[in-house]
């Protein structure tokens, strides 16, 4: 919409929450505050017309969105929310069109919503549109004062309120599409003669209408799309949102999600159709599923990318790793960082791989730790192998090539290389390469003493 601007607030500290961390940068359904409603934002305007006041923690919250191109406005001081848009005046005052308001700790506002209400000030013009909602429990919001006849007549905040004032239960989900004309018009007429000496945007309510400018409320049935965070009870609530929206729309599109209510799925996750989804996993980050795969019960997958038919099974971990079709890992498995699974590949329990690449069909069933290493196809790796990779100072690489059977508990002292069908023998200590088709074998030979019990007396003839 070309003569939509947008200005989102998120110059406060938000000191309900208790943080070190600007409440903005906080996050809900896998993203943070800021990140959340610049994407809202960005569904109504141009970058161009997108700005985002900022003040505590500046540097931080642009450097968190600066992908998005939008504009900055620079609040040094936090004097209230009206004064948070004053300070963005001369970057503001000449666009023209609607100017649309709402504050970066209320993330859960859907676009579709932001259509409907510049929509309804386009339909009713005046001076603004706000959003409205009914709460069992305002506490906290600004309340609608309404005339006799029910006609808006000003937002008093909860601090200024008297008891017949915080009785009412409608309150000001802090949206607003304004007149930009008007807006700047009267906008000097804001003061801050209030309990904490602020400029409340909200002010700007009864001075559209005490000059003679409508204002409309549009009345949102769902509140808790109109959930504001100021706290960390509203963060998880608002989480809790988020994550439900997200299961829900994956639902749609195909994924069986068994208790979804356990499930916890980032925004920019995505799910093939027919893959299972088992109780408590979370898929965080920008992983990416395909069709047709298992997730298992309890596992944590951050920044993978797992083809078609990938089965994992319960309690594995997988961090930046990329599963090719059909790979199976877990239960108990650790993908920590890095890893390249060839097709088919099978990792079972306890097997940890770091910066670690499996070729084709390659199998490393259990108890083994592989790092910096690169195994070809169709390899088997015994259980307890374990690539030493580190020598205290240095990390070093293996390399195994394909068809190589290792033979369980052996240690592999990297840098070293085994060329291709090479075969381990069990319990063996390797330090130096091994060359194409030979058998290794790195343990000193197995002696038996005979008799060695009867000598000691221990057994009765
Ligand atoms: C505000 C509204 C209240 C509404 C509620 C809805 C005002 C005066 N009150 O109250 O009517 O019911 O939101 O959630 O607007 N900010 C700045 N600069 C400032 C002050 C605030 O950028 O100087 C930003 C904050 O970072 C925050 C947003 O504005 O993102 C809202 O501020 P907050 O203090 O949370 O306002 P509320 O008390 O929730
Ligand atoms: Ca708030």
């Amino acid at each position: 919409m070309e003569d939509v601007s947008v200005v989102i607030l998120a110059a406060g500290l938000g000191t309900r929450m208790r943080s070190r961390k600007a409440k903005v940068l906080h996050s809900a359904g896998g993203r943070t505050l800021i990140e959340q409603t610049v994407r809202t934002a960005l569904s109504l305007a141009a970058p161009q017309r997108t700005f985002v006041v900022v003040g505590h923690q500046a540097e931080e919250v642009q450097a968190e969105i600066s992908a998005f191109g939008t504009g900055f406005i620079h609040q040094e001081e936090q004097k209230g929310t009206g004064h948070a848009i004053l300070c963005g005046r001369d970057q503001l005052k000449d666009l023209g069109g609607l100017l649309v308001v709402f504050y970066g700790d209320c993330p859960l506002i859907l676009s579709s919503t932001l259509h409907t209400l510049i929509a309804y000030q386009r339909q009713h013009a005046g001076g603004c549109t706000m959003l409205t909602t009914k709460l069992a429990d305002p506490t906290g919001y600004g309340r609608i004062i309404r005339t006799e006849t029910g006609e808006v007549e000003c937002i008093v905040e909860q601090k200024s309120a008297n008891r017949e004032q915080l009785a009412v239960k409608e309150i000001n989900a802090g949206v607003y599409c304004f007149d930009a004309g008007l807006f700047w018009k009267y906008i000097d007429q804001l003061g801050c003669d209030n309990a904490v000496n602020e400029y409340y945007l909200t002010d700007m309510i009864a001075i559209l209408i005490g000059s003679g400018n409508a204002v409309h409320a549009l009345k949102v049935k769902d509140s808790a799309e109109l959930l504001g965070i100021n706290n960390r009870v509203e963060l998880a609530l608002v989480d809790h949102t988020f994550r439900a929206r997200k299961i829900q729309q994956l639902m749609l599109d195909g994924v069986t999600v068994e208790k979804p209510e356990t499930v916890t799925v980032d925004a920019d996750v995505t799910v093939g159709m027919d893959t299972v989804i088992e109780p408590f996993v979370q898929l965080r980050g920008k992983t990416t599923v395909g069709e047709n795969c298992r997730i298992g019960a309890c596992s944590v997958i951050v920044d993978s990318e797992l083809s078609d038919e990938v089965e994992i099974q319960p309690f594995t971990m997988i961090g930046t790793s990329k599963l090719e079709r059909g790979v199976h890992a877990g239960p108990y498995s650790r993908l920590r960082m890095g890893n390249y699974l060839g097709e088919g590949v099978h990792v079972g329990n306890f097997v940890e791989l770091k910066k670690t690449k499996l070729g084709q069909g390659t199998k490393a069933m259990h108890l083994a730790y592989l790092g910096d290493a690169e195994i070809g196809a169709g390899v088997n790796i015994g259980a307890g192998t374990i690539t030493c990779n580190y020598d205290g100072v240095h990390k070093h690489g293996t390399k195994i090539g394909d068809g190589s059977f290792v033979g369980s508990n052996s240690t592999l002292v990297a840098p070293i290389e085994l060329a291709q069908h090479t075969y381990v023998g069990a319990g063996s200590v390797l330090t130096h390469n091994v060359p194409e088709d030979a058998l290794a074998i790195g343990r000193s030979r197995q002696v038996n003493k005979e008799g060695y019990a009867k000598r000691l007396g221990k057994l009765k003839t």
